[in-house]
């Protein structure tokens, strides 16, 4: 039985209104907005790592991402040496990507949603793994075909700075600070902003462990 501390967090975590800060004219972050979904999401989240497991992949450049990438829905997002692209296959095992699990996929939507996204259609799911020391150099996402669907990425684990930039890759970016059940959704004028992770600090997450799990939900194709 959960002693009271874990009842009080519990209570604490559902009732804490889903704070919306706005960063951008169609971007905002929902604090904790994941929280209540977190523990149904997480078996599906294994049964999805068991079938595409991470792994680090090479950019066309060369470069070895520090993030260790793996994806579910109709369509993953890959990079090897001949470029950047969305597959309806893994390109390890050479089979279709996992199916989206519903509760991710319902999480995307009701976030999208309140973000003004209504009628959000994902398919296609991004998981980057970030061990310390890790992170995202600034990028556009911009490999989807439909960029009137927005992003929604949802913050699992050890906390991230999150740099939110502008349409030029020497624009001045914003630093975010995200935390385990945070979910930031950017779309419309905002869709195409540059936006990228900086090294994770050390550290140790009572429920992730020794890492950041990041969900980016898109409509590719
Ligand atoms: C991404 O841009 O693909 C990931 C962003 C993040 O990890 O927060
Ligand atoms: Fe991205």
């Amino acid at each position: 039985m959960p002693g009271p501390t874990a009842d009080l967090f519990a209570d604490e975590a559902l009732q804490q209104p889903a704070g919306r800060e706005q960063i951008g004219e169609e971007s905002y972050v929902l604090r904790g907005y994941a929280l209540p979904w977190i523990e149904r999401l997480l078996p599906e989240l294994r049964r999805v790592l068991a079938q595409s497991p991470f792994r680090q992949m090479v950019t066309p450049g060369g470069f070895t991402m520090s993030a260790a990438l793996s994806s579910c829905g109709e369509l993953g997002w890959t990079t090897d040496a001949r470029g950047y692209r969305y597959s309806p296959f893994d390109p390890r095992s050479q089979q279709p990507w996992p199916v989206m699990p519903d509760t991710l996929r319902q999480l995307a939507v009701a976030a999208a949603t309140e973000a003004g996204f209504g009628g959000f259609q994902p398919d296609a799911c991004l998981i980057n793994r970030y061990v310390p020391g890790a992170k995202m150099s600034l990028h556009q996402d911009k490999n989807e075909r439909n960029y009137s669907a927005p992003v929604v990425s949802v913050s699992l684990g050890l906390p991230a700075i999150f740099l939110f930039g502008g349409h030029a890759r020497s624009d001045k970016t914003q630093k975010v600070s995200l935390f385990h059940g945070d979910v930031v959704v950017w779309g419309g004028v905002d869709r195409l902003r540059f936006h990228g992770v900086m090294p994770i600090k050390d550290g140790l997450h009572s429920i992730m462990g020794p890492q950041r799990i990041n969900l980016t939900f898109r409509t590719a194709g």
